[in-house]
């Protein structure tokens, strides 16, 4: 059924009940995800973004409700990625006279996913196209996440079409943030931004002073995935500025380990009694039993990251250097971080880990702890200590 979020303006996606390991990377999609294209019903009509490959039936089904599909004039693609772009070619089939408006870059992504020959309109910041009664604004937004991307404004509704940003990978039956229990909406919401957006903090922060700059006022944000923000939508907007400046940290550390034989996990439980006694929340996630994407949602909002491996052949362990290789593609803003671990025949793995901590731009907030074979109760005095150590300078670093 379509949803209507505006006047006119219609939800028209696609739920993804099933989809667990999303973008074929290590994004677990624990609670599945929606594609969302909106329809906006006018003197033109427009569809703003379609739906993943395989998935446009659903979409034509909830079109064909309000209108017929032919009638389409115009196709608005944020962005290329095939989440969104990869029904292109179906709505250009019904609809074979519409123009497909993308940003500039657009031309590459959405040009090498999808080829048809198609009529074309190349938008940029501040350009506009009346449907009628409504009007589009573009704004770019380039590496929110792609380069290719833009956002879709409809003053006329106060409406802003981010794409990508903003969103949750949720599927559900409702449509609306304000419908669901909130706790689960800010879990994703967090994890989203955790594993998608945080290498782009710094541009987030640019572009949201930009939006203020321009004055464009918001009463629905209705993002390509999961549900829309329509009570408060700002709440979203405050929230990523938040993670984007690092300064909502909380005096939390998240321990991520990996053991062999129990030992670097004996240490792990060593470390986190020392942050209690600091004073500081502290929390434990082994690998590979706990997942990527939940380990980077944790990280975002924790000031400090210990990472702890066994040494295997002079390296960390495969999962955490796993992890390890994901927070230096991410790069988190204004964390602390050490590395810790337990080591027999050959040492090397925590000088690895320590590397890691400084190429992801963490600050190694004191030297690693290394201690051999099975620690004894010396080694494990010596690891509350570190955790103590630890939590102190996380709980200077929060005040
Ligand atoms: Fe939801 Fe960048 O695709």
């Amino acid at each position: 059924m379509p949803i209507q979020i505006a006047p006119n303006v219609y939800w028209v996606g696609a739920v993804d009940w099933n989809v667990r390991n999303f973008h074929g990377y290590t994004f677990q999609t624990h609670r599945g995800t929606s594609f969302n294209s909106y329809l906006i019903v006018d003197d033109h009509i427009t569809l703003v973004d379609t739906v993943m490959w395989g998935f446009e039936e659903q979409m034509f089904r909830r079109i064909a409700e309000v209108v017929d599909p032919a009638r389409i004039e115009y196709v608005i693609a944020n962005h290329g990625e095939p989440d969104h772009s990869g029904s292109i070619a179906a709505v250009m089939h019904r609809a074979p006279n519409a123009t497909l408006v993308h940003s500039k870059r657009g031309s590459s992504s959405i040009g090498k996913y999808q080829t048809g020959g198609w009529l074309e309109r190349i938008v940029g910041s501040g350009d506009t196209l009346s449907l009628g009664h409504k009007t589009l604004t573009f704004l770019e937004a380039a590496m929110l996440h792609w380069p290719d991307t833009m956002f879709t404004y409809v003053p006329e509704d106060r409406l802003l079409l981010p794409n990508d940003a903003f969103g949750q990978h949720i599927a559900s039956a409702e449509r609306f943030t304000d419908e669901i229990d909130q706790a689960v909406l800010w879990d994703e919401a967090r994890k989203y931004y955790a594993n998608i957006l945080t290498p782009f903090s710094s541009l987030i922060l640019k572009k949201v002073a930009e939006v203020q700059q321009l004055g464009l006022q918001m009463d629905t944000i209705a993002p390509s995935h999961g549900l829309v923000w329509r009570k408060n939508p700002m709440q979203i907007v405050e929230q990523y500025v938040q993670w984007a400046s690092g300064d909502h940290q909380a005096a939390r550390v998240l321990l991520v380990y990996e053991t062999m034989w129990g030992s670097t996990e004996t240490l792990a439980r060593a470390i986190m009694e020392g942050i209690v006694q600091a004073g500081v929340q502290a929390r434990l996630l082994p690998v590979p039993q706990t997942d990527h994407t939940t380990v980077m949602g944790e990280m975002l909002e924790a000031k400090g990251i210990l990472v702890g491996s066994a040494c295997h052949n002079r390296r960390p362990l495969l999962h955490i250097s796993a992890i390890m290789e994901d927070l230096i593609g991410l790069k988190p803003v204004k964390k602390l971080g050490a590395a810790f671990g337990s080591y027999g025949w050959s040492s090397g793995a925590v000088q690895i880990l320590e590397k890691g901590l400084q190429e992801a731009g963490i600050e190694v907030a004191q030297p690693a702890l290394a201690t051999t074979w099975r620690p004894d109760g010396s080694d494990w005095g010596q690891a509350v200590a570190f955790g103590r150590a630890f939590g102190e300078k996380v709980k200077a670093a929060v005040r």
